[in-house]
């Protein structure tokens, strides 16, 4: 950032913290994100009537952070992953490597990828923490199509066998333990047929942005959008803070991610009988390389 980028940034930063102490901790305006309850029962199949399952979990159940607020504007809090050009890139990769077969999302949210995939004839299941993001898929033309099973997509299992896993947007960092990562890892490939695909878009973490002994990097920063990236180099943990004006009012969101590389990635993959196939900085496949901050990994299974 330049000096004079820096000055505007610092004013912005001012600006925001006056309106967030102004404002007060009012309920919807400001806040955290409340724990979520256990889930019982069992799993279904993959494309079966049931279309909202709820299963039972191992350990602890993942905090959900995306709750009915952010649902209902996942979109507009975030309209720069909705473009066209972005969702149908990834819908063509991805359909490519499914093929005829089945794919299995983790993750799956509001359905932003999953719905077009369908669209385009593969046959896809969910596996989604937050029931809020699937009643949010639920009010779309499509979502009928999709089967959904509640559960933390590190552990939860589903029926049926699937020529495509994948976890897209950077949500392999939700899981905030190595791990959980092994496990998810471990856990796709119990869901893939043998010579099956997982696809993981994540970002490239941006250490190098951080000046000597500086923890926090600006990545978003527009008149209405302010986020920041706060690293803690021990644990591997970065909290993404952000901060919206929304109609004249403060919404913000703080979350704790598991940033991870992709060299760890590929052993992770290979601990779960994977191996890299392909590696690119986009969905258009572009070659990956050391400027690129974000990839699209392809790991096979082999065993
Ligand atoms: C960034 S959103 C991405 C949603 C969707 N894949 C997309 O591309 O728009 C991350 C999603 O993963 C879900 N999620 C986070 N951790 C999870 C976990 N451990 N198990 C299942 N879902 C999880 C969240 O609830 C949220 O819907």
């Amino acid at each position: 950032m330049t000096a004079g980028g820096r000055t505007w940034f610092a004013v912005q930063l001012v600006l925001f913290i006056a309106m967030l102490t102004a404002l007060g901790r009012r309920p919807g305006a400001l806040g955290t994100f409340g724990a979520k309850g256990v889930f019982g029962g069992r799993p279904m199949g993959p494309f079966g009537a049931k279309r909202v399952e709820f299963v039972a979990h191992n350990g602890p159940v993942p905090k959900d952070y995306f709750d009915e607020r952010i649902a209902k504007s996942y979109e507009a809090k975030w309209p720069e992953i909705f473009e066209p050009a972005v969702v149908d890139a990834a819908v063509s990769f991805l359909a490519g490597l499914a093929g005829s077969g089945a794919a299995l999302e983790l993750g799956v949210g509001t359905g932003r990828i999953a719905l077009p995939l369908s669209q385009r004839g593969v046959r896809v299941h969910g596996i989604e923490l937050s029931p809020a993001m699937v009643a949010e898929m639920r009010t779309k033309p499509g979502a009928d199509a999709i089967g959904v099973t509640i559960g933390d997509f590190a552990t939860t299992r589903v029926e049926g066998s699937f020529e495509l896993a994948y976890l897209v947007r950077n949500t392999i960092t939700n899981l905030t333990t190595q791990d959980e990562q092994v496990q998810c890892f471990q856990n796709v490939a119990a869901h893939l047929r043998p010579g099956g695909c997982f696809v993981v878009e994540v970002y490239i973490p941006e250490l190098q942005r951080l000046p000597p002994g500086e923890t926090v990097h600006a990545f978003t920063v527009t008149p209405t959008h302010l986020a920041f990236e706060e690293y803690d180099l021990a644990t591997q943990i970065a909290f993404s803070h952000h901060y919206w004006v929304v109609d004249g009012r403060l919404e913000t969101f703080t979350a704790p991610f598991r940033y991870v590389w992709p060299s760890e990635l590929d052993l992770m993959a290979r601990l779960a009988g994977m191996t890299l196939r392909e590696r690119w900085s986009n969905w258009n496949r572009e070659p990956f390389t050391s400027a690129s901050r974000s990839h699209i990994s392809v790991w096979q299974r082999t065993t």
